[in-house]
């Protein structure tokens, strides 16, 4: 059986843009569609702004932004946690939601809805606790204080493969630290963060707080939207989460204003077992670091290196565990893999396991799109992989597991590390010894041991080399929508 989105849920669900605590159409009443990758159908037409609606978007931030830096930081928690009760208690139907645009299975929706509305309640709690510093200067002669302030109006981009928590992840600490924020959501999944802004529009306007604390202008034209919102000094900050490329154009773009940017950007994370690894444990964290919303995930495990003891028995192991996968529609009962989001996805993946068995790679299941309607690709597993394979260099963003052997432990961590990617990494081991070794030379902002997922609203998320700048969760979360003065007094 198959759930469908709520009666409730649809004749509430915003489609406009949100300016200034009100929802309305975009120029010229613009849409674009948003379609179900499951059944390739239309779910909804939301408005398409143009850039006059994004600069209208940043100007009510800006106007918003003095009264939101002069509300108390307690006030801003109990706004964020207001909003984290509303997430939670409507965590079906959200899912439902994220599950149509999106494509995820509804227990993984279900279970991004409850991680997304954790980074509001962690934030809501650190509102209340940044410090700052009173002393006397070393010399004596003066006091210094040393003050936090909201960096001030915020462009946030968000990307469509976790349209709720990549959308909190920066909103709860951007209210928290007293920032007002525009929010640009992903073309092909911005319903659920159009959601979840309504939720903060309304918990905004029953607490009697500004209305233009929180806008969302969703765009089929990123480019032409945004653009002019990076050279107009009102904006003072942009955090984006999505592709190097895109991440790197961005950069470019920031620098004219010297904007303060966080960045999180693509990976190609390696999942590394060693030769002393629990087999077992290894193929169970596989299957979440790998499968995790249909591989699209930029944490997720890009290149297996297996011992060449294991090599063999760990693929083969994994083809089986993969081929008793159900795929199907994400709202259906008893499927474990949904869609991937779009044709594009589908061709991709498709290329890169043609480009790796071309180089003599053995598919050991999958290596085909489903026979049927909907973005859908059997989960994969190669083995003998070149690592100069395309597979073993692109971040895949899809359900194959490429699985490459190595000889010693210094070439395991010298084929994890050749990468430009640095965000995340996971390794088997049960010696100590090699996970304190792996957990200093792993070239990752992110390193699980011995386990298949990292993610979590009190840590630091985020990545090194050319997988971003910047911090988002836990306590440094907050740090990149605040900024350092000091007072000598
Ligand atoms: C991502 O794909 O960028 C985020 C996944 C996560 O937060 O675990």
């Amino acid at each position: 059986m198959s759930i469908a989105l709520s009666p409730a849920l649809v004749s509430h669900l915003p489609t406009g843009l949100l300016v200034g605590g009100h929802w309305g159409p975009a120029t010229g009443g613009r849409t674009f569609e948003v379609v179900d990758p499951a059944t390739e159908e239309v779910l909804f037409d939301v408005a398409d702004a143009s850039p006059e609606d994004a600069r209208r978007a940043l100007a009510a931030a800006h106007d918003a932004a003095p009264a939101w830096r002069a509300t108390a930081p307690r006030e801003r928690g109990e706004l964020l946690r207001g909003v984290y009760e509303r997430i939670v208690a409507r965590a079906d139907d959200i899912a439902a939601l994220i599950t149509a645009e999106c494509g995820k299975t509804r227990a993984e929706a279900r279970a991004e809805v409850l991680y997304g509305a954790d980074f509001f309640r962690w934030y809501a709690e650190e509102a209340v606790r940044f410090p700052g510093l009173h002393r006397r200067a070393p010399a004596g002669a003066n006091r210094q204080l040393v003050q936090r302030r909201p960096v001030g109006p915020a462009l946030l981009i968000t990307p469509w493969n976790f349209p709720i928590a990549m959308a909190t992840r920066k909103i709860g600490p951007a209210l928290a630290a007293g920032c007002t924020v525009v929010v640009k959501p992903a073309q092909l999944a911005p319903l659920t963060t159009m959601l979840v802004a309504e939720v903060l529009r309304s918990e905004l306007e029953d607490r009697g707080l500004p209305a233009g604390v929180v806008n969302i202008v969703p765009t089929s034209r990123a480019g032409d939207a945004t653009s002019p919102l990076l050279t107009d000094p009102r904006l003072r900050k942009l955090s984006f989460t999505g592709s190097t490329g895109v991440g790197r154009s961005l950069l470019a773009q920031a620098a004219g204003q010297v904007l303060n940017v966080s960045m999180e950007l693509g990976g190609n994370a390696p999942f590394v077992v060693m030769a002393d690894a629990d087999l077992d444990a290894a193929v169970e964290g596989a299957m979440v670091a790998k499968l995790r919303n249909s591989g699209q995930s930029c944490v997720a495990a890009n290149r297996f290196l297996v011992h060449d003891s294991l090599a063999r028995e760990f693929a083969r192991r994994l083809a089986e565990r993969f081929e008793a996968l159900r795929l199907g529609p994400g709202a259906d009962d008893g499927v474990d893999l949904g869609p991937l989001i779009d044709s594009a996805a589908v061709d991709k993946v498709d290329e890169l396991v043609g480009d790796a068995s071309g180089r003599g790679a053995q598919v050991l299941t999958g290596g085909e799109r489903l026979g049927r309607k909907g973005y859908f690709y059997r989960p994969t597993v190669l083995a003998g992989v070149d690592p100069d394979a395309r597979v073993s260099r692109e971040e895949i963003f899809g359900p194959v597991a490429p699985v490459l052997a190595f000889a010693d432990d210094d070439e395991a961590i010298a084929l994890a590390n050749d990468t430009e990617h640095g965000l995340a990494a996971y390794a088997y081991t049960t010696s100590l010894d090699r996970a304190m070794r792996l957990g200093d030379e792993l070239e990752a902002g992110m390193i699980g041991i011995n386990r298949g997922m990292v993610s979590d609203a009190s840590a630091p998320f985020g990545g090194v080399k050319q997988s971003g700048l910047g911090r988002e969760g836990g306590e440094a979360g907050i740090e990149e929508y605040l900024e350092t003065v000091y007072v000598a007094l």
